[in-house]
């Protein structure tokens, strides 16, 4: 789902790394582990298309697993850890990110396979969770079934805490309890509007259902049975550089450099993206999907017919959500895309059927392709560079593999595989940027919105000073606020962490600017309006903590403050 609502980024970037790649080419060196097994599908053909497209792209390190029926195919190719000239191998961890949701609609199916109380897909929230759980009205309230959340049919926005960070003492029960106060930005069930809150309250579910953490269940429940030994789900950023991992890379002036490390930790979202695993256990993932909820050693897991709704559509995919269809007479081959069930889309790859998903956590991109009729999987991911060049690189080597797998001719080359989409579609260009609220500024007076604004949602904010320029941090993130000519109405551009400047960047060497507006008591600020994608009241003088005990009891209060907001930084973590 990685294409959702970064239409135009994912093209963009190609225009900026068109021009790094000569100077990224000299960098980075790509070795290549053969393994035994892997001999009959990646011969010097498939090996030498790889190499060039992790090049081109600037992908330092990239693993590779394929399912052909009860063939298997596991390799690792480039950088796990770049200081140490550690090559990426079969075992080496690499954060899924969204791939995780396929596995908390899994954890779903098991307990609604075991459960004798009746529960199935659409049972009501507010049945499950009873007074827990509350959204902003009463019909969302009453009516929002797994079935909406996990389909992305709310109409409900995300929030960016947990690219913040939030506040250590919260808890998925309490942050269900928050969700209350999301703003509506689509009718409910109307349209697709990706959520990821929506897969932390869908692993909230899971834990009252099963008794336990999110964490405890799905290695209980998936991991363990299914044999992926190895997998496990990223909760301390330390994760990202230990043991047999490969180590998230950005771009930056055209050189691969170090991931930020703190950002590698989204709590309460794990089950919507903090699943590590390696090839070799994506294999067994595969196969348990391809074999309809079946282990290696034939255990069924759930019952079909709960399992087999997550592949069905249940939420139409706006096309306004996407840069493009791949069809003809555009491309020469067409990959349609039909729909989005339960961590799953749907599309149509010349014919064939095709389950899919992608996944982004910061620096890495990870990609699930399953042709369910030919009993095909296909799983890869890669550990850089932050950009959409990863993505293309993903997407190229899919679908080679694909043409290779279903024995179809092949029409992606070395060529296309640095170019996509072109020849066929340019990409989208975004024109510069000249924003006219920044022309002949107001010099305001700063110390009037110095403080600290908190929020029932997102983690606090504070405003400082540093000598004529206003900057803001929201714990991990933080940047500066530019005047305009409107009073009291800011600019913010991030400047930290650089992960989340490149994906604000779309492609020019702007970061994308956002609107601050403070609201005035008098000679002092008392409250903010964040426009970071969407916007969201903060109160002066109020805590993260605090707020939520308040707000709860005055919810009217907030109901008209929390502005209907868009959505559309939700980049670096989907
Ligand atoms: C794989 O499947 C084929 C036919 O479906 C069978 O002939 C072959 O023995 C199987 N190989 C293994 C290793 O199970
Ligand atoms: C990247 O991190 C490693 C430690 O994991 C450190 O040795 C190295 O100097 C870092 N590189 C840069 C460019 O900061
Ligand atoms: C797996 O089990 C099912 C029913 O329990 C059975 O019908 C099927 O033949 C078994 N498959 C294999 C490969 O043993
Ligand atoms: C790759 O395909 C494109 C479009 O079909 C074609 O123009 C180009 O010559 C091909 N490149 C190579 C190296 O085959
Ligand atoms: C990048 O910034 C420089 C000045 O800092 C400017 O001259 C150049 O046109 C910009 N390039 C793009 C693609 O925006």
């Amino acid at each position: 789902m990685k294409r959702i609502k970064r239409t135009s980024s994912r093209i963009l970037a190609v225009g900026i790394l068109d021009k790094m790649i000569p100077r990224v080419l000299s960098c980075i060196f790509l070795i290549v582990i053969w393994w035994p097994c892997a001999a009959r599908l990646f011969d010097d053909g498939l090996d030498t298309y790889i190499k060039n497209t992790m090049k081109c792209n600037t992908v330092p390190g990239m693993t590779l697993a394929v399912v052909k029926g009860n063939e298997t195919w596991v390799k690792g190719f480039g950088m796990a850890d770049m200081d140490t000239d550690r090559l990426v191998n079969e075992e080496t961890l690499f954060v899924i990110g969204s791939l995780t949701k396929a596995f908390t609609s899994a954890l779903l199916a098991v307990l609604l396979s075991n459960n004798n109380k009746g529960i199935s897909w659409t049972s009501k929230l507010s049945d499950i969770l009873g007074n827990d759980f509350e959204f902003i009205d009463p019909v969302r309230t009453s009516q929002t079934t797994l079935r909406d959340i996990l389909s992305h049919r709310t109409g409900l926005a995300n929030t960016l805490g947990s690219l913040c960070g939030y506040p250590s003492g919260l808890t998925r029960k309490d942050m269900t309890r928050r969700l209350r106060f999301l703003p509506e930005i689509q009718p409910f069930r109307e349209t697709f509007v990706y959520n990821n809150m929506m897969y932390m309250l869908a692993g909230h579910v899971a834990e009252v259902l099963g008794g336990d953490t999110w964490e405890n269940l799905v290695k209980t429940k998936l991991f363990q049975p299914i044999g992926m030994h190895s997998t496990t789900v990223l909760t301390n950023p330390s994760q990202v550089s230990g043991g047999n991992t490969a180590k998230p890379y950005m771009i930056k002036e055209g050189k691969l450099v170090n991931g930020t490390e703190r950002l590698y930790q989204i709590f309460p979202e794990e089950p919507a993206g903090a699943i590590m695993t390696n090839g070799a256990d994506m294999v067994k993932w595969m196969k348990f999907i391809l074999n309809k909820g079946r282990t290696e050693t034939n255990l069924s897991l759930v019952e079909q017919n709960i399992f087999k709704e997550c592949f069905q559509t249940m939420n139409h995919l706006d096309p306004q959500f996407y840069d493009h269809q791949i069809s003809k007479p555009t491309f020469p081959v067409e990959d349609v895309r039909l729909g989005y069930g339960y961590g799953w889309s749907t599309s149509f790859y010349r014919g064939y059927t095709k389950f899919f998903h992608g996944g982004t956590l910061m620096a890495y991109k990870s990609l699930i392709w399953l042709f369910p009729d030919h009993n095909i999987g296909i799983f890869g991911s890669a550990n850089g560079p932050a950009t959409d060049e990863s993505d293309r690189a993903l997407n190229s080597v899919f679908y080679y593999l694909s043409d290779v797998l279903l024995s179809e001719a092949k029409w992606i080359n070395e060529t296309i595989a640095c170019t996509f989409p072109k020849p066929f579609a340019s990409p989208f260009q975004r024109p510069a940027k000249i924003d006219p609220d920044q022309v002949n500024p107001v010099k305001p007076i700063l110390d009037k919105y110095v403080g600290r604004y908190g929020s029932v949602l997102m983690p606090d904010m504070e405003i400082t000073k540093n000598g004529d320029t206003l900057m803001f941090r929201c714990n991990r993130i933080a940047g500066i606020l530019h005047p305009t000519h409107v009073e009291n109405e800011f600019k913010s551009e991030v400047t930290e962490p650089w992960e989340v400047v490149l994906s604000s960047r779309y492609g020019s060497n702007e970061t994308e600017l956002t609107t601050v507006v403070f609201k005035m008591d008098g000679q002092k600020a008392n409250s903010l309006e964040w426009q970071l994608g969407y916007s969201l009241v903060f109160i002066r003088n109020q805590g993260f903590f605090d707020e939520y005990v308040k707000s709860m009891g005055a919810e009217s209060r907030f109901g008209w403050r929390i502005f209907v907001f868009i959505m559309c930084l939700n980049i670096v973590l989907i």
